[in-house]
């Protein structure tokens, strides 16, 4: 069970989209677990991600550009204690290979916020085969009873082909192990979406941790 799983609260139908995948990832992170924010950005997930830790838990962020991970860096060092910013690992890399330290660990949520850095270089945004490739990898490494959260942005033309690839291959998942939910506002084309990619639980597992 999730550290504030009981917390999860009936959300209203006008809820953003991120407030709304927030209270999703309340519910998956455990005790000892690890996060990865794929796409750190200027650092607002990564520092929502860092609050949701347990003492034992830590996070790894990823971006490709240092000018986001400085973003981030300053954003956790103004707002997390000496502690909590010991247990986050930032690497500036391609999500498209995980580095070797989440290979070894129990990893209950991979978040990604898909596109470029806002007022940043436009250029630099998310692409298809690189978040399909990075996603694969995710779904490896989830541990049983773990989410992938992936916020879309089809309102930009990248952002678009993303979206639609994802989820072509999301329809493709066995329903037996992966449960797999499309949140979005219908009656725009361009607003935001999330995909959520949760591994099923092994029952035996679940035994274990509550
Ligand atoms: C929409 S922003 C993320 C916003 C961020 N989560 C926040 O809360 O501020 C997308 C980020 O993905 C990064 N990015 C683009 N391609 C990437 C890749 N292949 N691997 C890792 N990060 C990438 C961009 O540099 C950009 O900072």
């Amino acid at each position: 069970m999730g550290l504030l799983e009981n917390q999860f609260t009936e959300l209203p139908l006008e809820t953003s989209h991120l407030s709304f995948a927030l209270e999703h990832w309340k519910s998956v992170v455990g005790e000892g677990d690890w996060i990865i924010d794929a796409t750190c950005g200027r650092g607002r997930d990564t520092l929502k991600l860092a609050n949701l830790l347990s003492p034992k838990g830590s996070l790894i962020g990823i971006d490709i550009q240092i000018e986001a991970l400085k973003e981030t860096q300053k954003l956790l060092q103004d707002s997390l204690s000496a502690e909590q910013l010991e247990r986050v690992h930032l690497f500036q890399q391609s999500h498209a290979q995980f580095p070797l330290i989440a290979h070894e660990k129990s990893i209950a949520l991979i978040v990604y916020n898909l596109g470029y850095l806002p007022q940043g270089d436009k250029s630099l945004t998310t692409m298809k085969e690189s978040t399909l490739q990075s996603i694969g990898q995710a779904m490896e490494l989830i541990r049983q009873g773990g989410l992938i959260s992936i916020t879309c942005y089809p309102g930009h033309v990248e952002g678009k082909i993303e979206q639609d690839a994802l989820i072509l291959m999301a329809k493709g998942l066995p329903h037996q192990s992966w449960d797999i939910h499309f949140y979005r506002k219908i009656n725009s084309e361009t607003a935001p979406s999330v995909l959520f990619i949760k591994k099923s639980l092994n029952p035996a597992l679940f035994s274990r941790t509550v």
